[in-house]
């Protein structure tokens, strides 16, 4: 028995009203279509996944290429069965196929097996997967044979529903497994009878059961893994079940997530035990975070590696750089791409750098700017230092050594180096390199001029009108 899964994901997505392909939105961080395949791919090798593809195709291919499927391109969306209908060359060296929807995306590999198990299980010709649904409301309803039996008569789309069926609250999950032969040699039958003028898959399962074939229904475990994202507030709750799921998936593991229904974590990351996250933190991408881990209120951490022991004050943002174990970031600070932050280096407010190493133990503690630059480990970086990385054409290079002391309010005009063990007087700008364990003053010098302060005010006074001088 060979096994082929097809994806039907050519649709626009009208009910969005968006720009975008509806299956290149994004749930959990990544895009509907890719936690389909991740699905399937769990079943079948990816080159026995067929992609329908048809809106904004390309886009969709180069989104989800990857992943080694195969792409069948439907030219016109003429409805789901026609969909099918597209994909009748390349699946003949299929017996069985599965059908899954790019808009369905909660859907568990798990689900997909016994649906698969079901129908071979049942020698049916159609299985279908459903749902007992609290809002069927949009869905296509399933019409069993008779309560409680597996066969199917008919599924009944919303706008045709009669009298009566309203009240039927089992909903097709737009998901189904088919013998591939009974499947190609009825679907020709298909007829766009209906206020779309399209041709519905749907169809299929009064066609097979009217010719005697047979058809079977099994409802999925959980009701919320078979629901469809057609409009932006649909997609919403998906991405929230995704992601509470997603959080609870990190407790399991021992990770204390306070208020998991306010943080967003993107599907995939990473979190040691003893973690803690405080509420409406995000963590984005690839984050990869160790154990006992503090990261506070309000900060974004995207793609970014931190090791154990890291804390992350509120309001930080932290992207694509690594942080090394014990290390303080902020608060209010911005890791921006390409820093590695020494073992207990400390980060701290209104601190922004960019593409910087900061060594062991080094401190940067307010109002600074690293840009460019390497940090030896014992540094201090006093308030204020800036290091001036852009002469407005290209950028360069700040180094500053180990254990050195740069005072407040200094710039450092890149190219420049700072030699280990030297001091920058406050209010410095270096334009000259530094000799290591030297001081490096460069400023104004300071003028005091004795009185006068006092001299000025009396003549000021001197000159009001009324005055007797
Ligand atoms: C479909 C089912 C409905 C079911 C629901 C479950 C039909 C007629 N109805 O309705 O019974 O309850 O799914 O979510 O099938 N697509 C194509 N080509 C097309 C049209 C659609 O590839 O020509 C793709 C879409 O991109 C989408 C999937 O098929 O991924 C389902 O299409 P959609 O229009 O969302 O169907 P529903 O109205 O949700
Ligand atoms: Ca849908």
């Amino acid at each position: 028995m060979r096994l082929g899964i097809l994806i039907m994901a050519a649709g626009k997505g009208t009910r969005l009203k968006s720009k975008r392909a509806k299956v290149l939105h994004e749930i959990g961080g990544r895009p509907l279509l890719r936690h389909v395949i991740g699905a399937a791919a769990q079943l079948v090798p990816a080159r026995d996944i067929l992609v329908i593809v048809g809106h904004q195709a390309e886009a969709v291919e180069s989104a989800v290429r990857d992943t080694g499927v195969r792409f069948v391109v439907q030219e016109k969306q003429r409805g789901t069965g026609h969909a099918i209908q597209c994909a009748e060359r390349e699946t003949r060296g299929y017996d069985m196929l599965i059908v899954l929807s790019g808009d369905v995306p909660l859907l568990r590999a798990e689900t997909i097996a016994a649906l698969r198990d079901f129908h071979l299980s049942q020698r049916a010709a159609m299985s279908i997967l459903t749902a007992e649904a609290a809002n069927p409301f949009g869905y296509g309803r399933v019409i069993r044979r008779e309560a409680g039996a597996p066969e199917v008569a008919a599924i009944v789309e919303q706008k045709a529903l009669k009298p009566g069926m309203e009240e039927v609250r089992e909903i097709n999950s737009g998901i189904y497994a088919f013998r591939r032969k009974a499947l190609y040699e009825n679907i020709g039958r298909l007829r766009a009878e209906n206020p779309q003028k399209e041709l519905y898959l749907t169809d299929m399962a009064r066609l097979l059961a009217g010719g005697g074939k047979r058809v079977v229904a099994i409802e999925a475990a959980q009701p919320t893994e078979v629901l469809g994202a057609n409009t932006i507030a649909e997609m919403m709750e998906l991405d929230r079940e995704m992601r509470l799921a997603e959080a609870r998936r990190l407790m399991a593991a021992g990770v204390i997530i306070f208020r998991p229904e306010t943080v967003t974590i993107d599907v995939g990351v990473e979190v040691g035990a003893d973690t803690v996250i405080e509420p409406f933190v995000q963590l984005l991408g690839q984050t990869k975070i160790g154990g006992d881990c503090l990261i506070r209120s309000y900060s974004v951490v995207e793609n970014a590696t931190l090791a154990d022991r890291v804390v992350v004050r509120q309001g930080c943002v932290v992207a694509e750089s690594q942080i090394e174990k014990g290390a303080l970031i902020g608060p209010f600070a911005h890791v921006r791409p390409g820093c590695h932050i020494g073992e207990d280096a400390h980060i701290g407010n209104f601190v922004e750098t960019k593409k910087t190493r900061v060594g062991k133990g080094s401190k940067a503690n307010h109002l600074t700017y690293l840009g460019d630059a390497v940090v030896g480990a014992g540094t201090n970086i006093g308030a204020g230092t800036i290091t001036c990385n852009y002469d407005g054409v290209n950028k360069h290079t700040t180094v500053i050594g180990d254990r050195v002391f740069i005072g407040s309010d200094s710039a450092l005009v890149a190219p420049v180096m700072v030699g280990d063990g030297a001091y920058v007087g406050a209010g410095s700008v270096i334009t000259d390199d530094v000799p290591a364990d030297a001081l490096a003053v460069g400023r104004g010098r300071q003028v005091n001029k004795p009185q006068w302060a006092k001299n000025r005010r009396a003549r000021k006074e001197a000159r009001k009108p009324g005055s007797t001088n």
